[in-house]
């Protein structure tokens, strides 16, 4: 068989995947203020069979979360319900169901927040001219709460994969960051307190559901604000005392494109996943620029990561990985890497779906 690797089961942490492809976390913003799934997040989901694991969309844990108004959204019943139903589409599909667990702090506007303010690590770093409030510790505590109770009641209803944003400069990214995190409490300052609310976070989290999912992080390991790699390395090694048992890495901020490094074939993003790989020890999922089913298998086959995450590729082909598994990867439809990404402001102008021919 030509993806012999890709196509090859793995057991990690209590997850069993039938194959090392993931879908990793692609919002499509079409819920409204209610939060809640509806038939296009059903459809969407339902047509991208394939993957070993399939990680639901940033979903938002608080109201003043929510990164837009049309994000999916797991503080409420009524949501949690939709969310079911959701896993359980993945679920039939042959897939793993996991889901991301969002607070967006900072990096979002009051206008997309029905009537609530913007929560940040430090006031005095958020851009001037916007409303927010800096976070109290009742605060902190509360969304750490709504982290947990999002988490278990996510594995109630069926994910067994339960990924905390750590990343792309959201609420647990703002803490890490010396940029954006100018506290002088315990959860700011040296590189162990601004790690104090992801690690307290991911601890609760994943004592909350023990055996019942795998609890890790989207973490950013480097990223543009200021956070360097060896920062990253240690938050990794922090998680992974902490029990987590895999680490999905990542970087970056808006959605751009991923090109190859200088001289190899994989993007900067997934560099920071194998470097986290070789130098921690702890199983990573790798993202970043993967379209050619070629390169996903050599990085399994290489050892580079564990999990091969391929985003854009799955959005310009929901049958990407159908067709790598069944061989037909020759009939793959190719996202093209447009900067920034088209399906992301408008799916309908990718070049990718306007060749299939579907919207
Ligand atoms: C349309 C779109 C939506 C995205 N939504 C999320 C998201 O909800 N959470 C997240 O962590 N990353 C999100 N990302 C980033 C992807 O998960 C992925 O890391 C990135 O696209 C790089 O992988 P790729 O080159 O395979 O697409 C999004 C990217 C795109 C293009």
């Amino acid at each position: 068989m030509r993806y012999q690797h890709l196509s090859a089961p793995i057991r990690i942490g209590g997850l069993s995947l039938s194959n090392r492809i993931v879908m990793p976390p692609l919002v499509i913003w079409a819920s409204d203020q209610s939060g809640l799934v509806n038939e296009t997040h059903l459809n969407h989901y339902r047509e991208r069979k394939g993957p070993g694991l399939v990680i639901v969309e940033a979903t938002a844990v608080s109201p003043e979360g929510r990164l837009k108004g049309s994000q999916l959204c797991l503080f409420n019943t009524a949501q949690a319900q939709g969310l079911e139903r959701l896993a359980e589409v993945i679920r039939r599909n042959g897939s793993v169901p996991g889901i991301q667990l969002h607070h967006a702090g900072g990096k979002t506007r009051s206008e997309y927040l029905y009537g609530e303010t913007p929560l940040v690590p430090s006031a005095s770093r958020y851009p001037s001219g916007q409303s927010c409030r800096e976070l109290s510790r009742p605060d902190i505590s509360r969304i750490q709460e709504d982290f947990v109770r999002a988490a278990r009641t996510a594995a109630d209803i069926g994910y067994e994969y339960i990924e905390l944003h750590g990343a792309h400069g959201y609420l647990g990214c703002q803490f890490l960051s010396p940029k954006t995190n100018a506290r002088n409490d315990e959860y700011g300052g040296s590189l162990s307190n601004r790690q104090r609310f992801l690690l307290e976070c991911y601890e609760a989290a994943a004592r909350e559901v023990g055996s019942r999912a795998l609890v890790t992080v989207r973490l950013g390991a480097a990223e543009n604000n200021g956070l360097t790699l060896d920062e990253g390395i240690d938050t990794a090694r922090r998680l992974s005392l902490l029990g987590a048992p895999l680490l999905h890495v990542s970087n970056g901020h808006d959605v751009p494109s991923e090109p190859p490094l200088p001289g190899s074939p994989y993007s900067s993003i997934m560099q920071l996943g194998i470097s986290v790989r070789q130098q921690t020890g702890i199983p990573v999922i790798g993202v970043g620029g993967v379209t050619d089913p070629s390169d996903a298998e050599s990085l399994i086959a290489d050892g580079l990561v564990d999990l091969v995450a391929v985003g854009k590729g799955i959005l310009a082909d929901p049958e990407w990985a159908m067709k790598t598994l069944e061989g037909r990867e020759d009939s793959i439809v190719s996202c093209i890497g447009c900067s920034p990404c088209r399906w992301f402001s408008d799916p309908g102008s990718c070049p990718a779906v306007k060749k299939r021919g579907a919207v």
